[in-house]
Order: structure tokens, then C-alpha cells, then sequence
């Protein structure tokens, strides 16, 4: 059954030319956001579901190029059971439903260790990597089963295994070489990243990709996170000078 999408509008007359290449959002605060309405908690991830398509479909119209969603860090698995489950069923339910994403001919990219997924959710992911492989109008990563280290650890692995096979030498090993290694080795560093709830950390998420990248930090809750806010969030790095460590 389709998520129920939320129509909005909002004015984008005050939106900076200067826009990000790649935004990252950390969608935090779903548990709060339900808590505080006297609902469990999977309610909020719901809510946040439906947010995100939201602002996927915005991102889209004002010609964002990449943007990545942290869904499910390689820790969450920490959490009880049914939460588990319950983001499980929404992220399955979500990749059934993306025909409009197709439709606006936006390449899909899961990021992360897929292997300890349902089998049936690893399938789907394949399929919709594939069928969206052509498209560039944008780029949506989502990220699940992912952790920065993790993701850094497998790409020394890939490297070590060439140099054990004697492709590469230790000494060609460039940044370059690393960020080739990453699972987001089609797009461009972070640029803006974005951290609802009023956590100030990065939480493990793309900490190789963010190392230039501007921090937004609000005490929004991610359900409450609309358009507007992006805009400000827009407003604000459009303010920021990036000098990426010249004067
Ligand atoms: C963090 O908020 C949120 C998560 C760990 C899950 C995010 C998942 C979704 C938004 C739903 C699935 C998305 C898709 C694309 C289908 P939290 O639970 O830590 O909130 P809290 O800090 O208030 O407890």
C-alpha cells in the first residue's frame, strides 16, 4: 500500500543560487517526535517515512544532485526487536513503492552491508540499483546496515586484497584510490549535512565523505523537518564561507 504522501508547497523565491552538490541528512528524532504524542515510538519512523519522501521529491524539484538519507546504521540493530521490525516493514513497503522515483528518472544506490538483510529487502535493492543504474537527474542514496568505519574498513580490505594480488602498489594508494573503495564512489563529497533534533554529532555517517562538508544543526525533530526548513538550511550554507583549508 502507497505511503500517504504529504502535498506540499512552499515558496523557493528566497532560495540561494548557490546550492549544495550533495546534501547528507541524518533523519533523528522519530522516537521523540512520537513519544511526546503519547505514541510508540514506531510511529515517529513512519512520520519520518513519510518526511523523507517529502523532501526527496523537493530536493528533486530544485535540482539537488545527490542526497543521502542515514535509514539504519550498523548499531540500530541495538534497538528492541519491533522497532526493528517495524522500520524493516517500512523500508520494505518503501522499496515497492518507487515507481515515481523511477518516473522522475532519479538513480537509486543503497549504501551499506547488505548481507545481514532479509534476503527478500537485498533482492529488491539489486533490482532497483539496476533499473535506476541510467538515470542522472539525481542521486538518492540510502543508507542501511551502513557505518562510516565499517564502510572504511571494507574499502581497506578491497585495497589489500589488489595489493596481495600484486595490481596495485602500496605506494599508488592515493585518497583518490580510498574514495574509489567507498560505496558512494559515483558521487561527490558531502556539502551540506544536515542533523536534525538538536544531536551535535555525526553519529558514523559518511565521516570519510563529510570531511569538508558544512554542519546544519537544528532542534527540529526529523517529522517536523519540512521544505521551510531545508530552505534554511539552504539560506544558511549559501552564508558559509567554504575555504576547504586555503585562505
Ligand atoms: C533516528 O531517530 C531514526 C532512525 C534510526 C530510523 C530512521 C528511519 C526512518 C525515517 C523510516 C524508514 C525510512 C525509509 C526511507 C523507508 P530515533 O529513533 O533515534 O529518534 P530519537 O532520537 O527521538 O529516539
Amino acid at each position: 500500500m502507497a505511503l500517504p504522501f504529504r502535498k506540499k508547497t512552499v515558496s523557493t523565491d528566497t532560495l540561494p543560487e548557490q546550492l549544495p552538490k550533495h546534501i547528507g541528512f541524518i533523519m533523528d528524532g522519530n522516537g521523540r517526535w512520537a513519544t511526546k504524542r503519547g505514541m510508540p515510538r514506531k510511529f515517529g519512523h513512519r512520520e519520518g517515512a513519510k518526511n523523507f519522501h517529502d523532501l526527496t521529491r523537493y530536493c528533486r524539484s530544485i535540482g539537488i544532485q545527490n542526497i543521502s538519507f542515514y535509514v539504519f546504521s550498523t548499531e540500530n540493530w541495538k534497538r528492541p526487536q519491533e522497532e526493528v521490525d517495524a522500520i524493516m516493514d517500512l523500508l520494505w513497503q518503501y522499496l515497492n513503492d518507487c515507481d515515481e522515483y523511477l518516473e522522475q528518472e532519479v538513480r537509486m544506490i543503497f549504501i551499506g552491508d547488505k548481507s545481514r538483510l532479509p534476503e527478500r529487502i537485498q533482492k529488491r535493492m539489486l533490482e532497483l540499483e539496476a533499473d535506476s543504474a541510467k538515470y542522472n537527474k539525481m542521486n538518492l542514496l540510502l543508507a542501511i546496515n551502513y557505518g562510516g568505519r565499517d564502510e572504511i574498513k571494507h574499502a581497506a580490505q578491497e585495497i589489500a586484497a589488489e595489493v596481495k594480488a600484486g595490481t596495485l602498489q602500496p605506494d599508488q594508494i592515493t585518497e583518490d584510490t580510498i574514495s574509489q573503495h567507498l560505496y558512494t564512489k559515483d558521487v561527490p563529497d558531502v556539502d551540506l549535512l544536515i542533523r536534525p533534533s538538536g544531536e551535535l554529532r555525526l553519529s558514523n555517517f559518511l565521516i570519510w565523505q563529510c570531511a569538508y562538508a558544512e554542519y546544519y544543526f537544528t532542534n527540529v525533530l526529523w517529522p517536523d523537518f519540512s521544505r521551510e526548513e531545508l530552505n534554511k538550511a539552504l539560506v544558511e550554507y549559501s552564508k558559509r564561507g567554504r575555504r576547504f583549508g586555503g585562505v
